[in-house]
């Protein structure tokens, strides 16, 4: 077979993939949401669960992700069309490729409105507000912020624009520049705060919260698996298109190890930060999305050199938001280029005003839709859930599993072994292993935590 080429061009080299797949993959689903869902699930057993879920489900699928996307070398939606003609399979396939469109269309236009937060909050640190704050305060600051639409409107637009600006610039020229830095930064100050955190008094407190685990109900354990999803970017095509940038010689095993490592690592570093502030200061370990901006500005506002560190810490999230959002549309955008002979800009421009219209709704459900709440079926009978809580479920916890099912079935099941085995190029056993979790243990696990989540077993 002839060496394809992707017409949006190609990584410079396998570090700049795994710099941009890590970018993907780390993000507000680390530091924001991983925190704030183990508080609200109860701590040990949904970590441990989320951790089985990225080796036995995540990393397989990602496997399978990249292998997909470098073997097609298009947009997930023409790269499903291609590879499905080739395997003599139904062009059914290119529905796949659709549902993770929109479903990265949506996660972004919420995602867009808590970077914004985290966007607001650089400022509210650096302007010295939380130094010696209690917790009360900090929570009230909280509060009195997402109650103010206009604020967060605005916040969501700005992010928006820098997100359209960088996909718009291309593959090399935006995507890779942005990741290169910044990433270890980040984590070297993830170090700084966990340090802080080792001297509330709770650190051990806040370790056996995340790790001892205890009972677990089913839908808590769809979402850790839905997280397990969200947080490595499966499920949706976003890994996939990435790995058609990715040049034939990279070992996408090595790739996709390095990755998942990277992003649980930053997770648990985070929830380590976090824990030991929440008990050291009476909080609830289930506050819900506020979580980190009740917790974290309380280490700023009392560490020696807090105002620099916590400025920077927000700023650097507000990068790894970003780094993440590109991905969220980068299918959507080589889609209708290839399809639509769009150029970038116009592409980036379109489905960055759409994205913003429907974060709107997700603005409005702190403040003046909070009270507009309904019941989703089958899950949480007593729990209300807004337009933000029901975009953030579905997504996360419906679309990115089930996507991630397909995927795994294509792989394994319809993809000739021949095709898959060429393409993965890397040892034997861990094609063997590759093959064993992708065709058995991630499908029937997913399908499983799906039927015990509708309480069907
Ligand atoms: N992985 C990102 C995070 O944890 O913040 C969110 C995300 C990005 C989800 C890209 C899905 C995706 F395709």
């Amino acid at each position: 077979m002839n060496e394809r080429k992707s017409i949006h061009g190609q990584w410079s080299s396998k570090l700049a993939f795994i710099l941009a797949a890590t970018g993907s993959a780390v993000g507000l689903g680390n530091i924001w949401k991983f925190p704030y869902i183990t508080g609200e699930n109860g701590g040990g057993a949904f970590v441990l669960v989320y951790l089985l879920c990225i080796a036995l489900i995540g990393i397989p699928i990602m496997m399978a992700e990249v292998m997909l996307g470098r073997r097609g070398r298009r947009s997930p939606i023409n790269t499903m069309a291609l590879l499905a003609s080739e395997e003599g399979k139904s062009n059914g396939w290119v529905a796949l490729g659709w549902m993770g469109v929109v479903a990265g269309f949506l996660i972004l236009s919420y995602y867009s409105v808590i970077a914004g937060w985290a966007m607001s909050y650089v400022f509210r640190t650096g302007s010295g507000m939380f130094v010696g704050a209690t917790a009360d305060g900090v929570s009230s600051i909280f509060t009195d912020f997402i109650s103010d639409p206009e604020k967060l409107l605005a916040w969501h637009t700005i992010f928006m624009v820098m997100t359209m600006i960088v996909v718009a610039r291309g593959v090399k020229n935006g995507l890779e520049k942005a990741v290169t830095l910044l990433m270890p930064l980040l984590f070297g100050l993830l170090l700084l705060v966990v340090g802080y955190a080792m001297t509330t008094g709770h650190f051990q407190q806040g370790l056996d919260f995340l790790f001892t685990p205890g009972p677990i109900t089913g839908d808590a354990v769809l979402i850790a698996m839905g997280h397990a999803f969200f947080t490595l970017s499966l499920g949706m095509g976003a890994i996939m298109v990435y790995g058609s940038y990715l040049p034939k010689s990279t070992s996408i095993t090595q790739a996709a190890f390095a990755v998942a490592l990277a992003d649980t690592a930053v997770a648990l570093l985070a929830g380590m930060a976090i824990f030991p502030i929440v008990f050291a200061n009476g909080l609830e370990p289930g506050a819900g999305p506020g979580l980190i901006f009740k917790t974290l500005p309380i280490a700023f506002g009392h560490m020696e050199g807090g105002i620099l560190i916590g400025v920077s810490f927000f700023l650097l999230l507000v990068f790894a938001a970003w780094t993440s959002a590109i991905s969220l549309i980068e299918p959507a955008v080589a889609y209708l280029v290839e399809n639509r002979g769009m150029k970038r800009v116009y592409a980036s421009v379109w489905i960055g005003v759409a994205t913003w219209l429907v974060g709107i709704g997700s603005v409005l459900s702190f403040n003046v839709w909070a009270d507009k709440t309904w019941s989703l079926p089958f899950i949480f009978e007593n729990k209300n859930f807004n337009f933000f809580d029901t975009l953030d479920y579905m997504t996360a916890n419906v679309m990115l599993p089930l996507g991630g099912l397909f995927i795994a079935i294509f792989a394994g099941w319809l993809m000739r072994e021949q095709s898959s085995r060429e393409e993965m190029n890397t040892w034997s056993w861990a094609y063997k292993a590759w093959r064993f979790l992708v065709r058995f243990v991630a499908p029937l696990a997913v399908i499983i935590v799906f039927l015990k989540a509708v309480d069907a077993i």
